[in-house]
C-alpha cells in the first residue's frame, strides 16, 4: 500500500521526467559538493539522485508519509543516483522557519524551490562559501539578492531540454524589468511572488559570504 502511494506521489513529481534532475545536475557543476538541505522539498528526491547526502524539511503530512517509505524511496533513488555508494536520506517533519535538529551551519547547498523565503528561514544552517539554489518563483531569489550576506554566484538557464550554469555577465541579471522599480523586503513580502526582470533564468546560486 505505502509502495503504491510512494509510486503515485513520485509519478506526480516527475510529471516532467528528467527535468528536476538536469537542474540539479547543473548546480552540481558549481557546487564543491558537501550535505544539502532542502526545506519545501514535498517529494521532490530528484536531489538525492545527484547529491549524495540530503536532509529533505517539509510540514506537509504526504510528504512525511512518502519520506517515511524508506524502502519504496531508496528504489526510487537508487535507480537513477549518478554517485556509486547509498545515498544518505534524512527527513524532518517541520516547518522550515523553526529551530531545525541539524547542525548549525552544517550544509554545503541549501535549495529553495517553490516554497516561501527559504533563504531567510535557514541560512543560518548554510556554511560561509556554501551555495543557495533559489528560483524566483515565490520571490525567493530576489530577498537572496537583498541580503549581504549573499552574493551571486552562477544562474541556470534552459536551453532546449537541458539546464547549464553559467557565471558569465552576471551584472545583467537581477535587473528590474519595470524601469526604475525598487525592490524591497516589504514590496517581495507583500506580493509573495518574484518581481519580474528583464531576465529569467531557471535558478539562481548565490554563494554565501558571511552570516
Ligand atoms: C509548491 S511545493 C514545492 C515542492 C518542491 N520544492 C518542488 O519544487 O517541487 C511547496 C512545498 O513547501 C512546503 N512548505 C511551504 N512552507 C513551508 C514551511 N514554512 N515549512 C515547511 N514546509 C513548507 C509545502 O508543504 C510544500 O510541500
Amino acid at each position: 500500500m505505502a509502495e503504491v502511494r510512494t509510486e503515485q506521489l513520485w509519478r506526480t513529481q516527475n510529471r516532467h521526467p528528467g527535468d528536476r534532475e538536469s537542474l540539479f545536475g547543473a548546480a552540481s557543476e558549481v557546487f564543491d559538493g558537501g550535505p544539502v538541505l532542502y526545506p519545501g522539498s514535498y517529494v521532490d528526491i530528484a536531489a538525492s539522485f545527484v547529491f549524495p547526502q540530503v536532509t529533505y524539511v517539509d510540514s506537509d503530512r504526504r510528504a512525511a508519509q512518502f519520506l517515511a517509505d524508506r524502502d519504496g524511496v531508496t528504489r526510487i533513488v537508487d535507480g537513477n543516483r549518478r554517485y556509486e555508494e547509498p545515498g544518505e536520506i534524512e527527513f524532518i517533519h517541520a516547518d522550515y522557519r523553526s529551530d531545525l535538529p541539524v547542525p548549525e551551519p552544517g550544509f554545503d547547498l541549501l535549495v529553495a524551490l517553490y516554497a516561501g523565503f527559504v533563504s531567510e528561514g535557514c541560512k543560518r544552517y548554510l556554511r560561509p562559501g556554501g551555495l543557495l539554489l533559489a528560483n524566483n518563483s515565490h520571490g525567493d531569489a530576489g530577498m537572496a539578492s537583498l541580503d549581504p550576506d549573499f552574493e551571486l554566484a552562477a544562474v541556470i538557464n534552459k536551453r532546449d531540454a537541458s539546464y547549464l550554469a553559467t557565471s558569465r555577465d552576471l551584472d545583467r541579471y537581477l535587473v528590474p524589468k519595470k524601469e526604475g522599480q525598487v525592490v524591497t523586503d516589504e514590496l517581495l513580502r507583500r506580493t509573495n511572488r518574484g518581481v519580474a526582470y528583464t531576465r529569467s533564468p531557471s535558478a539562481y546560486l548565490f554563494r554565501k559570504t558571511a552570516g
